[in-house]
């Protein structure tokens, strides 16, 4: 086995490429904070994701769609404070680049340079590929994000799996080879069939990274707080759980309370 990961000392996006060419998997995760980053950072991750999620996981909205610009900087800034190896990558959030390339850029650009991120991405095909060849163009590097994209929910109107049907599958290979050609230097694939997102993926010579879509993608994200178990109520078919974090914070915070209210905390070993 190959580790093409091991040897950079930082991870850009010709390592990734070097990676999938190499038949090493690249691992990506979320993360909003610099302590999580810190954490998942060091511990070897390639690709860290400053995803819209946040408006889920951090802010408690039920969609992507509110969260703002100057939110992600926020978001992305604290992150890149915490990562030393991992490229680190930010959504552009809804309504900063769909239907307009100049407003696209500009907020790209504020991204790079307001957060000190490496790269960004955006959600969909053919109709946003003026503005994806348009930050390219300005020497961003651009990922993209096909199949579920969050940003349109109230277009597909349910989070299931997408891309089942022959057109839509069609579709969905033409946006990958179209952002190919425009320039990204990987797409995410979310939740369509495991068959289609490996036929993508050797479709292809940028790295694929698949949630909900198989082990047949050149890597693998998932938003952090699924994989530690925090967000209890969310158990999609795809999410593997490595923690029940919510149970174990939940369990010291009540080991907290009962300690203060028996006066059990602070002893005389933790005091002044
Ligand atoms: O915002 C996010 O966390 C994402 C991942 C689900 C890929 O886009």
């Amino acid at each position: 086995m190959s580790a093409v990961s091991k040897d950079a000392k930082r991870m850009t996006t010709h390592t990734l490429k070097r990676m999938k060419d190499a038949g090493e998997k690249i691992t990506m995760l979320t993360a909003y904070d610099y302590s999580m980053a810190t954490i998942i950072d060091d511990a070897g991750i390639d690709v860290i994701l400053v995803g819209d999620s946040a408006s889920n996981v951090m802010a408690g909205h039920e969609t992507t769609l509110p969260i703002t610009l100057d939110q992600m900087i926020y978001h992305a800034s604290s992150v890149i404070r915490g990562v030393s190896k991992a490229l680190v990558v930010v959504d552009l959030p809804f309504g900063t680049y769909q239907g307009n390339s100049e407003k696209a850029l500009s907020s790209a650009i504020r991204i790079m340079k307001e957060s000190g991120a490496h790269s960004v991405k955006l959600e969909g095909g053919l109709e946003i590929i003026d503005s994806v060849k348009r930050i390219v163009s300005a020497g961003v590097p651009v990922m993209g994000h096909l199949g579920l994209t969050p940003q349109s929910i109230y277009k597909f109107g349910t989070y299931t799996v997408r891309a089942r049907e022959e057109e839509e599958a069609k579709k969905l290979i033409e946006d990958a080879t179209a952002l190919e050609e425009a320039g990204v230097f990987g797409i995410v694939m979310e939740k369509i069939p495991a068959a289609l997102a490996t036929k993508v993926t050797k479709n292809v010579s940028i790295p694929t990274i698949g949630i909900g879509a198989g082990s047949g993608t050149d890597g693998q994200v998932l938003v952090s707080h699924d994989l530690f178990g925090i967000t209890k109520q969310f158990n999609p078919r795809f999410l593997r759980r490595y923690l029940d974090l919510y149970s174990d914070m939940k369990n010291a915070v009540e080991s907290y309370i009962k300690d203060v209210k028996s006066s059990d905390f602070p002893n005389s070993k933790e005091q002044y």
